[in-house]
């Protein structure tokens, strides 16, 4: 069974299909705790709405990275509830080296493109100012780069005529709440990992 560190800045609706595939047993995890950079979040209240420890950690005084005192509280905060899987649910942070040692190969993240086109932020921007027909969403391990760690599953997505970044957003967000369940259902399972920085499938 895995025990999830599930670490969010934002609405937490990664977060909430990765709880109710837990409580629907369709994913073999336990939530060890959520963690925020940013304290009203909806992902923190998602979390207690589940009964699972939430915590806010000031990230200051760097705003685009996990580093320096803040690494080290969540670092401490997943030991001390047990976590053996990093999950990054809309956390805006890049993850530095002491995160990625701790948990070699335990670190994911979902991203609402199909990578490695249209890293960085708001991919689905990106998308509909590059004129794609198709777009979609990448579970991966995380590396030191910038959404550029080995690639676990993706979903694709159309980009219809008449879509707005809202419109095209919502139906991302729709098979990203499929496959982050699916991926980490893989995991647990033994069927994917990360070795010498390849991912292994059985
Ligand atoms: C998702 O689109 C995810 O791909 C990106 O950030 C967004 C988080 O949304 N990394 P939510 O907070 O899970 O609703």
């Amino acid at each position: 069974m895995l025990s999830l560190g599930i670490l969010g800045s934002g609405k937490g609706s990664n977060a909430r299909s990765v709880l109710e595939a837990i409580r629907a047993g369709r994913l073999d995890a336990r939530a060890a705790c959520v963690i925020s950079d940013a304290a009203g979040s909806g992902i923190l209240d998602l979390a207690r709405t589940h009964g699972v420890p939430a915590f806010h950690v000031d990230g200051a005084p760097f705003r685009t990275k996990l580093d320096g005192a803040a690494e080290d509280r969540v670092l401490g905060l997943l030991r001390e509830h047990g976590a053996d899987t990093v999950v990054l649910a809309g956390f805006m942070r890049m993850i530095k080296g002491g995160l990625l040692k701790a948990f070699p190969g335990r670190v994911l993240n979902i991203h609402p493109a199909l990578l490695p086109a249209f890293p960085g932020i708001e991919a689905w921007k990106q998308a509909l100012a590059a004129g794609v027909r198709e777009t979609g969403c990448t579970v991966h391990f995380v590396d030191e780069g910038m959404d550029t760690g080995p690639i676990i599953l993706q979903r694709r997505v159309p980009v219809l005529p008449g879509d707005t970044p809202e419109s095209l957003h919502a139906r991302i967000q729709e098979q990203e709440h499929i496959a982050y369940p699916e991926a980490l259902a893989l995991l647990a399972a033994g069927r994917v990992s990360l070795q010498a920085g390849k991912v292994i499938r059985l």
